[in-house]
């Protein structure tokens, strides 16, 4: 359903340019539920930034449905159907929720944005009329920004790490609310992740090492060099890199 071939993302560096993405192939089919995890800075969320076309890719191409989307803006992908929640969801002075919720789903109607918000454990009495401004807690936004995605109703979706911020309680729920989507829509999912709970539930788990795809399978296949990439960075993130590059390769 989506292919990226060869595809590499860098940023200015002071010096010279840094390697975020380092030549990345991969296909996820369709009706898959996938996880991507890795360690922090590894590249997950510059890997669904880049699918996104919230960052513009440096080389390579990106495939949707075999059409060469590499060179759509944001909003271009989105109408073909591609969504992203954000790990930091942002925020918008002077949107209310309401709005946010109509314009994702491009029904002006109360009733339907409720039923959003009642999806991922939110009161609608409570939340309709307050704005996307930083007064919403982190876990409250996180919620408002998985109702948004839910509005939009892509077929193809990447959540940016749906648990973070959110409590232990709720997480269930959003994981069931996520998961029955994949299942009666047969929606495309990917979840980025660092929990083992989430690894043992998808088909296919793809774990990124320092901007490359180091391994993809299921959680038996990947869950040892998982272990083994932790052995090796128990360090700091600015040696890591070259502990990466010499030992855990
Ligand atoms: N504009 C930039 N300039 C310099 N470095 C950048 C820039 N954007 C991203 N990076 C670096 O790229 C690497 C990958 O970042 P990314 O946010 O994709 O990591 P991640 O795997 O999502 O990490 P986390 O688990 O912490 O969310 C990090 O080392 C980050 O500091
Ligand atoms: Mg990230």
């Amino acid at each position: 359903m989506l292919e990226l071939k060869g595809l590499s993302y860098n940023v200015s560096g002071k010096e010279k340019d840094i390697e975020i993405i380092k030549d990345v192939d991969i296909s996820f089919d369709k009706g898959k539920l996938y996880a991507i995890t890795g360690p922090n800075g590894s590249g997950k969320t510059s890997l669904a930034q880049l699918i996104m076309g919230i960052y513009p890719a440096t080389k390579g191409r990106i495939l949707f449905k075999g059409e060469d989307i590499t060179d759509l803006d944001i909003s271009e992908r989105a109408k073909k159907g591609i969504g992203y929640a954000f790990q930091y969801p942002p925020r918008f002075k002077g949107l209310k929720v309401l709005d946010l919720l109509s314009l994702a789903s491009g029904i002006e109607e109360e009733t339907v944005a409720r039923g959003y918000l009642r999806q991922v454990g939110l009161c609608p009495e409570d939340y309709l009329d307050r704005d996307v401004d930083p007064g919403l807690s982190g876990g409250e936004m996180k919620r408002i920004e998985i109702a948004t995605l839910l509005a939009k109703n892509p077929e193809f979706v990447i959540y940016d790490e749906p648990d973070a911020g959110v409590d232990l309680w709720s997480f269930d729920l959003l994981l069931d609310v996520i998961r029955n989507k994949h299942k009666k829509e047969g929606i495309t999912t990917i979840l980025i992740s660092h929990q083992e709970r989430i690894l043992s539930l998808v088909d296919e788990i793809i774990l990124i090492v320092d901007g490359r795809i180091k391994d993809v399978g299921n959680k038996d296949k990947i869950w040892p060099v998982i272990k083994d990439v932790v052995g090796c960075q128990r360090d700091t993130l600015c040696s890591r890199r070259d502990k990466v590059e010499t030992k855990c390769r």
